[in-house]
C-alpha cells in the first residue's frame, strides 16, 4: 500500500496535510472560532502544574508543548524521557495532570510512567495515534491523532498530528485559565486551520530538498540548529537523520553553541539552521554568524524574508511559507524529515526498517 511512494516513510510525509487536517477538525469548531476537545467532562482549569513523558520524538513534540502551555496558560510544564522519569522520583503535585505522548501507546517506558502517576492519583491525559492501545484504554483523558497507521520506523505523520493536538490543548487549556480572549482563541483557530495548507507549501520543496541531499550524504558529523519552540525541531531533524542515515547528528539550541559544540565546526561539518523570521531570528541569524566564521556551511531553512536577510553565503537553502510562530514547528517538521529522508535514500539504507530499530519499543 504504498501506493506510488518508494518507501511508507515517505507516504507519510506526504499524507500530513490530510491527516493533520483530519486531527484539527476534531479538535477545533472553525464556524464559531474555537478550540473544542473531545471529551470536554474534564474541568482542566483546576490543573495548577503540567507533568509530560514521553520518548524519542513523542518527547521532541512534548517539548514543544511546554513553550505553548507556558505562553498560552501560563501554566508551569516538567517534561522528562520516560526512562528517566520512572527512576528519578519525581515529586508530583496534587491535583495534577500527567499528559503521555506516543504514538503506539504501547512504548514500556512510557506505559510504567504512565502507571506510576495512575497510582500516585495524577489525572491521565494521553496523545495516542493507537485507539486500541494499552496507554489509549488507561487513560482519564484520551486525545487521539487521526494519523492513520504509520508504518516507517521513522515518524513522520504522527509527530506532526500530535502537534497539532497539543496546540488546540494548550488553547483550551489558556481559554479555560482565563488568559485567552475569545479574539485571540479565534486567531489561535485560524492559525491552526493555515496548517494543512502551509505543511502543502513546504512539501513542494521535495524535489529541491532531494537534490542537495549529495550535500549532506557524505558528512560524517550534522549539527542543527533552532531557537525556542524550534530548538526541538532541531533534535527532532537530527533525531531523523541518525535514525535512517546512520550520519552522526546533534540538535543544539543555536544560543548553546559558544559553550562548546562550536568547537566541532569546520568545513565537513553541515550546520541545518531552523529560523522563521518573527521574534528569534536575529538571535538565530547571529548564532549562524559565529558558526560560518569557524569555516561551517549552512543549509538555512527560513522565509522568504528570512532568506533574504540572512541567506546569502549559505551551502543551501530551504524556502519555506511565510507562517505565524504557532504553526512553524509544524512545517518545519517537513524540510528535517525530507532531508533525512533523501539523505537515507543516497546512502542507500533501509529506510523504513532502519537496523537495530523497532517500530514500538516494548522492552525497557
Ligand atoms: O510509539 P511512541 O511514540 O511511544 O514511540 C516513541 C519512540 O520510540 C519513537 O518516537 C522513536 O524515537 C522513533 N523511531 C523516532 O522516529
Amino acid at each position: 500500500e504504498k501506493g506510488n511512494y518508494r518507501h511508507f516513510m515517505l507516504k507519510e510525509i506526504f499524507e500530513q496535510p490530510t491527516v493533520v487536517a483530519q486531527t484539527l477538525r476534531s479538535y477545533l469548531r472553525p464556524l464559531e472560532q474555537q478550540v473544542a476537545l473531545p471529551q470536554i467532562d474534564f474541568d482542566i482549569s483546576g490543573v495548577d502544574r503540567v507533568t509530560i513523558v514521553a520518548c524519542g520524538t513523542s518527547y521532541y513534540a512534548g517539548m514543544v508543548a511546554k513553550y505553548w502551555f507556558e505562553q498560552f496558560a501560563r501554566v508551569p510544564v516538567d517534561i522528562d524521557f520516560a526512562s528517566e522519569f520512572r527512576y528519578r522520583q519525581p515529586v508530583l503535585p496534587e491535583g495534577g495532570l500527567a499528559l503521555f505522548i506516543s504514538q503506539s501507546g504501547e512504548t514500556a517506558d512510557t506505559l510504567a510512567a504512565l502507571r506510576h502517576c495512575k497510582a500516585e492519583g495524577q489525572t491521565i491525559a494521553v496523545v495516542v495515534n493507537v485507539p486500541t492501545s494499552s496507554m489509549a484504554r488507561e487513560a482519564d483523558l484520551l486525545l487521539p491523532t487521526h494519523a492513520g497507521p504509520e508504518i516507517g520506523v521513522a515518524s513522520t505523520k504522527a509527530f506532526t498530528c500530535q502537534l497539532a493536538v497539543l496546540a488546540a490543548l494548550a488553547a483550551h487549556f489558556a481559554v479555560k485559565k482565563g488568559r485567552l480572549s475569545p479574539a485571540e482563541e479565534a486567531e489561535i483557530v485560524a492559525h491552526l486551520l493555515e496548517a494543512p495548507a502551509c505543511l502543502n507549501a513546504a512539501l513542494a520543496h521535495d524535489e529541491e530538498i532531494a537534490a542537495m541531499a549529495h550535500l549532506i550524504a557524505p558528512a560524517r558529523d550534522v549539527l542543527y540548529l533552532g531557537r525556542g519552540p524550534d530548538f526541538p525541531l532541531a533534535l527532532e531533524g537530527a533525531l531523523k537523520l541518525k535514525e535512517i542515515s546512520y550520519i552522526h547528528a546533534e540538535g543544539y539550541a543555536a544560543g548553546e553553541m559558544k559553550h562548546g559544540p562550536i568547537a566541532l565546526i569546520d568545513e565537513a561539518v553541515p550546520v541545518i539552521v531552523l529560523a522563521p523570521s518573527g521574534p528569534l531570528f536575529e538571535k538565530t541569524v547571529s548564532n549562524m554568524q559565529e558558526v560560518r566564521a569557524r569555516g561551517g556551511k549552512i543549509v538555512l531553512i527560513s522565509d522568504a524574508e528570512g532568506l533574504e536577510e540572512a541567506g546569502e553565503g549559505c551551502l543551501a537553502t530551504i524556502e519555506m511559507p511565510s507562517v505565524h510562530p504557532l504553526i512553524a514547528p509544524l512545517v518545519y517538521a517537513v524540510p528535517v524529515q525530507l532531508l533525512a529522508y533523501h539523505v537515507a535514500v543516497a546512502k542507500g539504507t533501509d529506510v523504513d526498517q532502519p537496523r537495530n530499530l523497532a517500530k514500538s519499543v516494548t522492552v525497557e
